[in-house]
C-alpha cells in the first residue's frame, strides 16, 4: 500500500475515539506523548555507542536499582525521556517505572490529570550493549477520583488496580524497524515508524495470535527449579513428534520479553517465565513477592500456603505482565500466571513479581490444565 494511502498513529486514535461520543481525547493526546517518547528512545538507542549511552551507569559500585539490577545508561536515559515527555501534558496524576522505587509526582508547576503512566522505559537492557532488540512497555489505568478530585500526591496504593482495569497498554519494539504495538481496548494495532516523516505509520490494523503453535520460549538454564506442571509442558515440546504431543517444536529466547511477545503477536507462540525455586541472593526480597492466590486477589480462590523456596520468578506484573497481557487477551490469545489469569490478579506492591505465560490460547490452557492436575 502506498505511503500516502496509510493511516498515522494520530489517524488511528482519533478514530477509535469516535467510538466514545463525548470523549475528551485526553487519552489521546497521552499516547501520543508517550509514542514520541519512543521515538526519542529509538534514536538513542539506534546511535549505540555513538550516542554515548552505552554500558553501565557509571558510579562508585555501580548504580543498582529497586530491583538489584545494575543500571544500565539507557536504563536511566529512558526513565528521563518517558518523564519529561509525559509530565508537563496535564493528562497525568503521576507515573511509576521499573526504575524508580517510588511513584513519580508532577511538579507543582505543571497541571494534573486523570490518568496513570506505569512503564518499563528500557525492556531488554541485557541485550543492549550486544545490539539485540529491546523496548518500552507502558499501561495506562485511570487514577482514583479522589486523587483527580483534589489533585493530591499520588501513592503507591492509587497503581494497585488489576491488568483488567487497564485503559490502554502497549509497547515499543527498537528492532530493524521501530514498531509501536497498542491496544486501547479495541484490539491490537501495530504501527511502523517512518524515520524519515517522524510519523507511527499503521501496518498491522488487526493483529491476531494464532490460537495454536509449534514455537515456545523459556530460559532453559531455570530447568531444574521449575515446578512441575511447567517441567511437563516442555519435556512434552522437546519429545516432539514421537513425544505426547505428536509434533516436533521449535524454541527461542530472546531475553528481551518485547521481543518474545512481538514474534507471538506476529506469528504465534507461547512464552513462560514462571513462579520457580531460583535462589537470587541479591534480590532476594525483591524477587519474592506476595504470593500468587493470596485472600483478597481477584478470581484467585482461596490463599494458598507459600512454598518459602517459591520465588514470583522474574517479571514484574504492574509494567511488564499487564500491558503484554493485555495486548495478548486483545488479540485472541492468552496471559495467565499459570494459575489465573494475569489480568485478574490484584496486585499489592509496585515492583511485585508475577509467574507469566502467555501466547497461543490453545498452549496457555494446556499449561493452565497442567497446573490444575495433581502435582
Ligand atoms: P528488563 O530489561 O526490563 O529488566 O527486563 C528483562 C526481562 C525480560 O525482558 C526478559 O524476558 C527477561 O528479563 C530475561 O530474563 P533472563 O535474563 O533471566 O533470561
Ligand atoms: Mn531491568
Ligand atoms: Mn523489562
Ligand atoms: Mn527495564
Amino acid at each position: 500500500m502506498p505511503l500516502s494511502n496509510r493511516s498515522t498513529l494520530t489517524q488511528y486514535l482519533i478514530e477509535q475515539r469516535r467510538r466514545f461520543p463525548g470523549a475528551s481525547g485526553e487519552l489521546n493526546a497521552l499516547l501520543l506523548d508517550v509514542s514520541l517518547a519512543c521515538k526519542a528512545i529509538a534514536r538513542a538507542v539506534a546511535l549505540g555507542e555513538l550516542g554515548g549511552s552505552s554500558g553501565d551507569v557509571e558510579m562508585v559500585g555501580g548504580a543498582v536499582n529497586v530491583q538489584g539490577e545494575v543500571q544500565k545508561k539507557l536504563d536511566v536515559l529512558s526513565n528521563e525521556v518517558f518523564i519529561r515527555r509525559n509530565e508537563w501534558s496535564g493528562h497525568l496524576a503521576g507515573l511509576a517505572s521499573e526504575e524508580m522505587a517510588e511513584p513519580y509526582q508532577i511538579p507543582a508547576n505543571y497541571p494534573r490529570g486523570k490518568y496513570l503512566l506505569v512503564f518499563d522505559p528500557l525492556d531488554g537492557s541485557s541485550n543492549i550493549d550486544v545490539n539485540v532488540s529491546v523496548g518500552s512497555i507502558f499501561s495506562i489505568l485511570r487514577a482514583p477520583d479522589e486523587v483527580t478530585q483534589t489533585g493530591r500526591d499520588v501513592k503507591e496504593a492509587d497503581f494497585m488496580q488489576p491488568g483488567s482495569t487497564q485503559v490502554a497498554a502497549g509497547y515499543a519494539l527498537y528492532g530493524p524497524t521501530t514498531m509501536l504495538m497498542l491496544s486501547v481496548g479495541n484490539g491490537v494495532a501495530g504501527f511502523t515508524l517512518d524515520p524519515n516523516l517522524g510519523e507511527f505509520m499503521l501496518t498491522h490494523p488487526d493483529v491476531r495470535v494464532p490460537e495454536d503453535t509449534r514455537e515456545f520460549a523459556i530460559n532453559a538454564s531455570n530447568s531444574r527449579f521449575w515446578e512441575a506442571p511447567i517441567k511437563r509442558y516442555v519435556d512434552e515440546c522437546l519429545a516432539g513428534a514421537t513425544g505426547p504431543r505428536g509434533k516436533d517444536f521449535n524454541m527461542r529466547w530472546i531475553a528481551s520479553m518485547v521481543a518474545e511477545a512481538h514474534r507471538i503477536l506476529m506469528r504465534g507462540g507461547v512464552f513462560m517465565y514462571p513462579r520457580d525455586k531460583k535462589p537470587s541472593p541479591q534480590t532476594s526480597a525483591l524477587r519474592s513477592s506476595p504470593p500468587e492466590g493470596v485472600a483478597g486477589t481477584l478470581g484467585s480462590g482461596p490463599a494458598r500456603a507459600r512454598d518459602p523456596m517459591l520465588n514470583a520468578g522474574r517479571l514484574r506484573l504492574m509494567y511488564e505482565a499487564n500491558p503484554v497481557g493485555f495486548l495478548m487477551e486483545q488479540a485472541g490469545g492468552r496471559a495467565s500466571t499459570g494459575r489465573q489469569p494475569v489480568l485478574g490478579v490484584q496486585p499489592t506492591e509496585l515492583h511485585q513479581r508475577i509467574g507469566l505465560v502467555f501466547g497461543s490460547k490453545n498452549e496457555v490452557e494446556r499449561i493452565e490444565r497442567y497446573h490444575q492436575q495433581p502435582a
